[in-house]
């Protein structure tokens, strides 16, 4: 490691399919850990809903990135300690979470033109903070010299049992089948696409939480960043 390495700062990526617990634990973890937590996929998700409130096909290379000069999008921290997204001005942290959003945004996603835009956005947060970031290609495109790189799965089945829970105790009524049916769905789409494909990186560590609860996920998600950057 020469000094340049050894004064930038704390990097922790975690990559992962949807459903996985990757924010839920990335953002737990950073706060554990004193870092700033970066939700890359809410920068997506932002772009997929320009593309909706606009009425441009998100899968539509052409008219999505036309799209992106004319966009702002930015990314801040509440008082709350989260972060919100913000889309020419709008916080829109909560709009993104809708369902369509989701499907847009992975749809965008898969547009090298999007991934491109994006990019510099993702770099700079790590610059300036210590960050744990999480999404599909932290580990292998955004940020591959990360002092710590997690992959984070679990099966497709016990990823839809945790959302159907999750949607149940919002109140919301949702059928196991559907969820299973646009998690297969979703992870074919980003692992799939020619550019920055899902995938574990080479050097990533891999939790597999399919039998495992949040709290004992926590610890080994924990003790893997532990180890490798200390207490
Ligand atoms: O993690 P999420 O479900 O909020 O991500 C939304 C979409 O964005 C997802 O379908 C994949 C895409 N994404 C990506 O391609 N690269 C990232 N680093 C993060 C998300």
């Amino acid at each position: 490691m020469d000094n340049k390495d050894r004064k930038r700062n704390i990097s922790v990526a975690v990559d992962g399919p949807s459903g996985s617990g990757k924010s839920t634990l990335s953002r737990a973890a950073a706060k554990e850990l004193s870092l700033v937590y970066v939700d890359t996929g809410a920068i997506y998700r932002t772009v997929g809903l320009a593309a909706l409130e606009r009425g441009v096909d998100p899968a539509d290379g052409v008219a999505v990135s036309e799209l992106l000069p004319g966009l702002s999008i930015t990314m801040g921290y509440g008082e709350d300690g989260l972060q919100h997204m913000f889309l020419d001005g709008a916080d829109v942290t909560e709009a993104i979470r809708h369902n369509e959003v989701s499907a847009a945004a992975s749809k965008a996603a898969a547009i090298p033109a999007v991934r491109d835009f994006l990019l510099e956005m993702q770099r700079r947060a790590a610059a300036e903070h210590d960050v744990i970031m999480d999404g599909r290609d932290i580990g292998t495109v955004v940020l591959p010299d990360a002092d710590v790189k997690i992959f984070l799965t679990a099966a497709p089945e016990a990823r839809a049992r945790r959302r159907l829970l999750e949607l149940e105790q919002r109140g919301e009524t949702a059928d196991y089948e559907t969820i299973l049916h646009d998690i297969r769905a979703r992870d074919y789409q980003d692992e799939h696409r020619p550019i920055a494909p899902l995938k574990q990186a080479a050097d990533a560590l891999l939790l597999d939480t399919t039998d495992l609860d949040l709290g004992q996920s926590m610890n080994r998600l924990l003790a893997l960043v532990k180890e490798k950057i200390g207490p």
